[in-house]
């Protein structure tokens, strides 16, 4: 049987499969979606961040044309909170008392014949409030923290005392501003009950875990929901959770026996479906004079709501990522009334990643050395922290090919050196790592009567490329040629999928597909081998191989027959057949699971009067382990790098610091990366298919992102001899 690895279709850069449906407009995304009958929600938001609700004032909605329902804590039907996830617990019912815990928490849900009556009537809710005063400041003494959440602390060596010790120190503070995800798709929902049967459109990037938390919510069997999305217009992390508008949409649905359909508003859209949340890092480094690290300290502090919870241990990476006998990683988190926070864009890292980069630039330049120097000499091929040899880590190569693409030796070390007119020209780089992130899958492949296959898992494309590189993988499996190859997915009644996230999707479930499409030609050799009317009969399945859609012996097309040939003399319409995947055990392995790395080099050019900053190159060489679609993939970093420029530079969720309302959540007033800003992107893959992961994939959907930010930052110290140690770095800040 042969491997991935010697299949030729799998790497070839070949166009989305799902291109044509998205160019012309045939893809439904969530809010395409309608149903006859259907009645329409709208949303009510409280506008105090804190405090209770004394009374809710409905009368006047409730008499407002076209109204069928409103929806209040005070008249809801109760429901269960739904399950423990991958990510966290879920979140707790909405409208369940009277409670407020930030501004523009949901307080009400009205439905009406039309998405415009819906719309006028919730403005006619109102609600009086007891409103106490918000605690919105990261800082404030009085917020509840919560120390490690995710058990991913580290500690190891005598880092204190190697820090009082070492000839060089440098501490400094870095902080990040909260940011939102902003799919360009709304997020909708729409729900459609049928007795105790419940369907639902819905945006989410996690359709089996939608299904589990709204069985579990409405005490109702996983078999009897069914939840649909087979396109989305993007996710950047938001689609994760099964947020409360959509228990509240089903809830409606259940009330009024009618389907419902809610589409958010764009404001809504930065309250309602996570957001990056805010932080600040404290990193203490010691050095020798000769650039060796000797100890790293990388504390941080980030911003959680009320409830809920969100994986974001922010120094976790400084744990791994450079040899250095002494370090000390801590995270935290306090409470505040604020929108709930959820992975967005390489949660985490993102963030730690910023801080500890710009941290080893800012020692570089303490140390007279070049930045790049200094990485190459704190690299390491073994885990710190197991002693175990890293699955795969081409780092080095990375920052080689980068270097020289770049022409990183062109530098002249002296900030405020290099001059284009007006503009200050700055060279910056960084490192980047995206850890491995592997999670259970499961597929199923068929062969058709007329030789055409069908493959499918309830995941999602979120835009990745996941229906093509899937189909792909099973074209090469299956022996077929691409287009007689359909991957769906989509459907949480297809074989469980895990979350199309932590840029672990395309491991886990090539990995399902591959297997289900590996037993699929067991069974076709089966049959074939043991068939007195078969060419195949009398050779082991073992040797059998597919190619052109023919079932053969190994090296010998010419005795084979087609798929089509042995189900027709079968008597069979299709053969199917199941595959799963687990991640590997890392014990097991002897090898310490890599994950995705780059080196990024970054050239930007800042107006010497102005303060004005402009990125004008970027070299992104990216070690993403065997690349399954070389456009697809390149696309993945192309996008991570662009929202790293938006990290860099412009994204800013601002809070009004008194009344916790976001003051600037709209797409006039919330800036992020437009072609303007984005210089072309020069992304190359290098590196070896990973030897931990049977796809020998390690996951491009993040790494792109990591790592520009701090090469922006560190690009702009060189240029202007201005060291930015907060994101996003604005023009006022320069001047
Ligand atoms: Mo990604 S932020 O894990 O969807």
């Amino acid at each position: 049987m042969s491997t991935v690895e010697s299949r030729p279709r799998v790497g070839a850069g070949v166009n989305r499969v799902d291109g044509p449906r998205k160019v012309t407009g045939t893809a439904p995304y969530p809010m395409d979606f309608s149903v006859p009958g259907q009645a329409y929600g709208a949303l009510v938001q409280s506008t105090v961040a804190a405090g209770r609700i004394v009374r809710m004032h409905t009368d006047a909605a409730e008499a407002a044309s076209g109204v069928i329902t409103v929806l209040t804590h005070e008249n809801i039907p109760k429901v269960r909170t739904g399950p423990v996830t991958a990510i966290g617990p879920s979140l707790p019912a909405p409208l369940r008392n009277d409670r407020i815990l930030h501004h523009g928490q949901h307080i009400a849900f009205v439905v009406a014949e039309t998405p415009e009556q819906a719309t006028a009537a919730a403005r006619l809710v109102r609600a009086d409030y007891e409103a106490t005063e918000p605690l919105l400041d990261l800082h404030d003494a009085r917020a509840e923290q919560l120390i490690d959440p995710w058990e991913t602390d580290t500690a190891r060596g005598e880092t204190a005392a190697a820090l009082e010790s070492a000839e060089v120190t440098l501490r400094a503070t870095y902080t990040t501003s909260d940011n939102t995800n902003n799919p360009l798709g709304l997020f909708a929902t729409l729900a459609v009950w049928e007795g105790d049967t419940l369907t639902v459109h819905d945006t989410s990037q996690w359709p089996s875990m939608v299904r589990t938390t709204l069985a579990m919510v409405f005490g109702i069997p996983e078999s009897a929901v069914r939840v649909l999305v087979p396109y989305v217009g993007g996710g950047f992390g938001s689609g994760l959770r099964a947020w409360p508008h959509v228990t509240l949409t089903a809830m409606a649905a259940r009330v009024i026996k009618r389907p419902v359909k809610l589409v958010l508003t764009r404001p809504q859209m930065f309250t309602s479906v996570g957001h990056r949340p805010s932080g600040a890092q404290w990193l203490s480094v010691g050095a020798t004079r000769d650039g060796e690290l000797v100890a790293l300290d990388h504390r941080s502090l980030s911003s959680l709501s009320m409830e809920g919870t969100d994986y974001e241990p922010f120094a976790s990476g400084s744990a791994y990522a450079y040899r250095c006998p002494n370090v000390i990683t801590q995270d935290r988190q306090a409470r505040l009334n604020i929108a709930v926070p959820m992975s967005m864009r390489a949660p985490a890292e993102a963030q730690g990643n910023f801080a500890l980069e710009s941290a080893l630039d800012e020692l570089a330049c303490r140390l007279h050395m070049d930045p790049l120097e200094l990485r190459l000499r704190n690299h390491t091929d073994v885990d710190p922290r197991s002693g175990l040899p890293w699955s795969g880590k081409a780092l080095l190569e990375c920052y080689e090919v980068g270097a020289r693409r770049f022409g990183w030796s062109d530098r002249n070390p002296e900030p405020r050196s290099m001059r284009d007119g007006n503009w200050l020209v700055g060279y910056g780089m960084a490192s980047a790592w995206f850890p491995y992130f592997g999670q259970p899958c499961s597929a199923q492949a068929t062969i058709n009567g007329d030789g055409s296959a069908l493959v499918r898992s309830a995941a999602t494309d979120i835009g990745t490329g996941t229906y093509t590189v899937m189909a792909q993988l099973a074209a090469d499996e299956l022996g077929l040629p691409l287009d007689l190859v359909r991957f769906d997915l989509g459907d949480s009644d297809m074989p469980n999928s895990p979350m199309a996230g932590g840029s672990g999707l395309t491991g886990a479930l090539g990995n399902a597909v591959h297997d289900a499409c590996r037993r699929l030609v067991r069974s076709f050799a089966e049959l074939a081998c043991g068939d007195a009317d078969s060419p195949l009969l009398g050779y082991s399945p073992d040797d059998v191989e597919c190619t052109d859609g023919r079932v053969h012996p190994a090296g010998r097309p010419d005795l084979g027959e087609s798929y089509a040939d042995i189900l027709a003399r079968h008597g069979l319409s299709e053969l199917t057949a199941n595959g799963n995947s687990t991640p590997p055990v890392t014990t097991e392995l002897g090898m310490s699971l890599a994950g995705a790395y780059g080196a990024k080099f970054v050239e930007v050019r800042v107006d010497a009067d102005l303060g004005l900053i402009r990125v004008a190159r970027v070299v992104s060489v990216i070690d993403g382990g065997r690349i399954l679609n070389e456009k697809t993939a390149r696309s993945q970093i192309i996008g991570g790098t662009i929202g790293g420029i938006g990290l860099a530079l412009f994204e800013d969720t601002v809070t009004d610091p008194r009344t916790g309302r976001i003051a600037n959540g709209t797409f006039a007033d919330y800036l992020v990366a437009v072609n303007a800003d984005v210089p072309d992107l020069d992304v190359v893959f290098v590196g070896e298919p990973d030897r931990g992961t049977a796809t020998g994939t390690k996951g491009v959907g993040e790494v792109g992102l990591v790592g520009i930010a701090p090469a922006i930052a560190n690009a702009v110290y060189h240029a202007t001899g201005k060291r930015i140690r907060e994101l996003p770095i604005t023009l006022d800040a320069l001047l």
